[in-house]
């Protein structure tokens, strides 16, 4: 447990907040790139508590813009776009896509007021489906080149869905690999076959054993996290019946993102990003070492349990995520049906909006989390030095070399656990379309 002092210290996501400046020094999604497919591309961002408009001008450049005019404070969603920026309905004041006020077609003739008038402006980039921005002090930093980005558009599948509470807890969520064992705990197996899309169906590399049955066999893991560049690799073994072990290598992408296998095709980076203190989404790359990303049908699987615009589940608090006791006896461990969002949904909402921690008891498979709280209490500390460099991503490894990361399901020989995933990981590349541009192009 930890003090209501420092629970707010890491919570906490407005500007000039501890924990908030530490966000603000990295890339956070603001939106899919599905939401400005439209007749009209401009979407509110709400993001780490600020209020926001994300817009595509006519030339296909995106801005990102304080949502309420300087003027007197209408709302710029609104916005009339036109000549590559937005203009305010409620008196025609005009805003280019960096936020500064370019007429005021209303004050007298040869007022020069405009050019003093400008509005909050932050940079973004788009990449596979989402659109990110830059809400820090000074130029924004490279992205590092980790699959999710480095990979075609073709060979990846963005989506978000919204939580009720702070972002530090559906992070520690990500980071725990403990949970999978129960809250995502099926009674009976699909056959990995019918898994395309969906996680913890297909069967480790390396044996038939399908991933649910695996996790309810062996709910013990022995989890060990080491720091990286990036974050953190976190390592859990499973060991078997038959001298063998499960290793499960997931990662944290710091400060709020993980990189998860999803199946042996598949890899899921997840970022979980605050709208305020009290509400987040998590944005979600799926990232196909194999075959292109069937987009249609995963995007039709997530829309059937989302509502638009907002992505928000149609299973959540007002109707008890779907809970049905009769199936918590038979089919699955929660009751809450057969997709696993909704778990951790209710996983990290019944906690309340903001976790208490003055009244958790952490035990020894919560060691990532208490790691994880670690390092973002040193960012906070390395900020408030002025020294940016100690930041995970902004030490001496060049981002450009910051790649995958590793993140696999395998089973080995127990003696041998230590090369299996390297092993595992290797032979996935190996035969990646995408990875090796040139072996394709000299057959
Ligand atoms: S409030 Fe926007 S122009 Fe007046
Ligand atoms: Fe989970």
């Amino acid at each position: 447990m930890i003090s209501q002092e420092l629970n707010d210290q890491l919570t906490r996501v407005g500007p000039g907040t501890p924990a908030g400046e530490v966000l603000r020094r990295y890339w956070q999604p603001a939106a899919l790139s599905d939401e400005l497919a439209t007749e009209r591309p401009v979407v509110p961002v709400s993001l780490l508590g600020e209020k926001l408009v994300l817009f595509r001008d006519e030339q296909g450049e995106l801005g990102l813009i304080g949502r309420h005019c300087p003027h007197r404070g209408a709302d710029l969603c609104f916005g009339r776009r036109e000549d590559n920026g937005l203009r305010c309905p409620f008196h025609g004041w005009h805003f280019d896509r960096n936020g500064q006020c370019v007429e005021q077609p209303g004050e007298p003739e040869g007022s020069e007021m405009y050019k003093k008038v400008h509005t909050a402006s932050y940079p973004v980039i788009e990449r596979n489906g989402i659109v990110f921005a830059y809400l820090g002090p000074g130029d924004a930093p490279d992205l590092p080149a980790l699959d999710c980005f480095e990979a075609p558009t073709t060979h990846v599948f963005a989506f978000k869905g919204l939580w009720e509470c702070n972002w530090l807890q559906a992070m520690e969520v990500g980071i725990d690999p403990a949970h999978a064992s129960f809250l995502h705990r099926f009674l009976e197996d699909e056959d990995p076959a019918d898994s395309y899309g969906k996680q913890f169906r297909d069967s480790a590399d390396g044996t038939d054993m399908p991933m649910t049955r695996l996790l309810r066999e062996y709910p013990r893991p022995d989890i060990s996290v080491e720091d990286t560049p990036y974050g953190m690799r976190i390592t859990a073994l499973r060991h078997m019946a038959n001298d063998h072990t499960h290793v499960r290598v997931t990662n944290q992408i710091f400060p709020g993102a993980i990189c998860i296998p999803m199946s042996r095709e598949m890899t899921i980076t997840q970022w979980h990003v605050p709208v305020d203190d009290e509400t987040c989404y998590w944005y979600s790359m799926f990232t196909s070492f194999g075959a292109p990303v069937d987009k249609d049908t995963m995007r039709a699987q997530r829309l059937k349990e989302h509502r638009l615009p907002d992505y928000a589940p149609l299973k959540n608090k007002s109707n008890q995520y779907g809970y049905d006791p009769i199936e918590q006896g038979r089919e699955t461990y929660t009751g809450m049906g057969m997709d696993i969002n909704v778990h951790d949904q209710w996983a990290v909402e019944s906690m309340g909006r903001i976790q208490d921690r003055t009244q958790e008891h952490l035990g020894k498979t919560d060691v990532a989390i208490i790691r994880n709280r670690r390092r973002l209490r040193a960012a906070i500390k390395s900020i408030q030095d002025g020294d940016i460099a100690a930041l995970p991503l902004y030490g001496d490894v060049p981002l450009s070399e910051i790649r995958g990361p590793l993140s696999n399901d395998a089973i080995a020989p127990t003696a041998n656990w230590h090369a299996a995933s390297e092993q595992a990981d290797a032979a996935r590349r190996a035969v990646c379309a995408w990875l090796a541009p040139e072996a394709e192009a000299g057959e």
